[in-house]
């Protein structure tokens, strides 16, 4: 058993390189799939997700080797099946992304249905209606999907909700359709940009990714390609909030500022200085904290992946503060661990309302997801005493050597190894 414990109340000082996006990466391994050549993927984080992703397309029969710790290259011209099998990717939930890269250069996939996580059901019925449209059939039995087509013809498809996944999926799927697809009310995040920008660079014929439409005009092959992963929105948004709660200075490096905009102007407006400077953002805090609302939404709104890292900062912000959730039903099991570690909240429907305190103290909690895990590493160095957080494989799944950075600007932190 692993726990990460910290020794809390100590001011984050200096600067962090941020890491290649985690959820840009788990959509573009495997889009390399669509490639009949090399890709060399830049700038991947080293994270569990990543790992998990490479195995199962070794699985396939996918050479796949790290040229570094952050390269990796693809060539999938031996590939020997479509089919994954549950124990290959039961810990990771953008599994998904592999129907859509077979389906659309193979015309035939079989992957586990993800499993659902601690904040809702976080279901895929729009990636399969889109996959439907295209003209593949989608059969769902034994928690496995399998996806057939003679062929992928181009369509128009509404998603009913900006859906990250599905419009991703849906965007990999369409490049070897035959005439154009448009995806309407798509996703705007910047992995969506990216993953398009990737399958740009191998040939496709990709417009609009940023907007409500996006535009695919499919091609009869692609070719390999060299490309570099954006930087992580939410490693980034992590650090700064952390250097937020410790009162600190700290500069995130190797980032697009533009990504952090949502959380920049919430930061400013508790009364914190962000000095964006080029790839950079420094974050220098203050003692006197400001409660505010926020409200996630989709891109550009305020990334829903840095609402539990928010709420552990509002809690000692001064002031009552609303942090609403728009984008899952519910992800508000964070709550209960920052209740152990002295925060303020309550918790109706979709708004928890957080009263700030200028304390909180150190105890044992449990990460339940990957973002309630940083909440809880955001509220642990703020805490005076030991926070010990337990269940750290959540984090490793997202965050590229959480310890080391942190404990690089001045944290209190490490990682203890139990034998149960
Ligand atoms: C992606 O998940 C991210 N994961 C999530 O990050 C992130 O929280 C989420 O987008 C929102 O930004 C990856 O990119 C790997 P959605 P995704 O489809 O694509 C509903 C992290 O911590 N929905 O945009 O699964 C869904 O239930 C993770 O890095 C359907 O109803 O999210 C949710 O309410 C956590 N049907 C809303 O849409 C569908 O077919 C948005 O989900 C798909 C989604």
């Amino acid at each position: 058993m692993e726990y990460i414990t910290i020794k809390g109340g100590k001011k984050l000082v200096g600067s962090v390189d941020i890491s290649g996006a985690k959820n840009a990466a788990v959509a573009i391994v495997p889009a390399a799939i669509a490639a009949q050549g090399v890709c060399i993927i830049e700038n991947l984080p080293a994270i569990k997700d990543v790992n998990v992703l490479v195995g199962a397309l070794r699985n396939l029969g996918i050479d796949c080797q790290f040229i570094d710790t952050h390269t990796l290259k693809i060539d999938s011209q031996n590939i020997k099946s479509c089919a994954i099998t549950y124990d290959q990717v039961k810990d990771m939930r953008a599994s998904y992304y592999l129907l859509g890269a077979l389906l659309g250069r193979f015309k035939h996939a079989q992957v586990p249905l993800p499993g659902g996580c601690n904040f809702g059901l976080r279901p895929i019925d729009l990636h399969m209606k889109g996959f439907e449209a295209l003209g593949a059939k989608i059969n769902i039995e034994h928690g496995m999907v399998t996806a057939t087509a003679e062929k992928l013809t181009g369509t128009n498809i509404y998603l009913d909700i900006s859906s990250v996944g599905a419009t991703i999926n849906i965007m990999i799927a369409a490049v070897y359709a035959e005439g154009v697809t448009h995806i309407e009310n798509a996703a705007k995040e910047p992995h969506v940009v990216d993953t398009a920008n990737f399958l740009n660079k191998l040939g496709a014929k990709i417009k609009g990714a940023g907007t409500d439409i996006i535009r695919i005009t499919g091609v009869e092959r692609l070719h390999g390609g060299e490309y570099s992963i954006i930087p992580d929105q939410i490693e980034a948004g992590t650090y700064m909030i952390a250097a937020a709660i410790t009162n600190g200075d700290v500069q995130v490096n190797h980032i697009i500022p533009k990504h952090m905009d949502s959380l920049s102007a919430k930061l400013t407006e508790m009364g914190c200085k962000v000095i964006e400077n080029g790839d950079t953002i420094r974050v220098i805090g203050t003692e006197n904290l400001q409660a505010c609302n926020v409200k996630t939404m989709f891109y550009p709104g305020f990334p829903t992946d840095l609402h539990p890292q928010m709420s552990a900062l509002l809690s000692v912000a001064n002031g009552t503060s609303l942090m609403t959730e728009a984008v899952f039903e519910h992800r508000f099991q964070y709550v209960k661990e920052l209740l152990r570690l002295g925060a303020n909240i309550k918790v109706e429907g979709r708004v928890a309302i957080i009263e700030g305190k200028n304390t909180l103290s150190g105890a044992q909690v449990t990460s339940t997801d990957l973002r309630a895990g940083a909440a809880l590493i955001v509220a642990g160095l703020a805490a005076h005493g030991t926070t010990s957080i337990g269940n750290v494989k959540y984090l490793d799944r997202g965050y590229e050597r959480f310890e080391e950075k942190l404990t690089a600007i001045g944290a209190d932190i490490s990682r203890v190894h139990i034998d149960e």
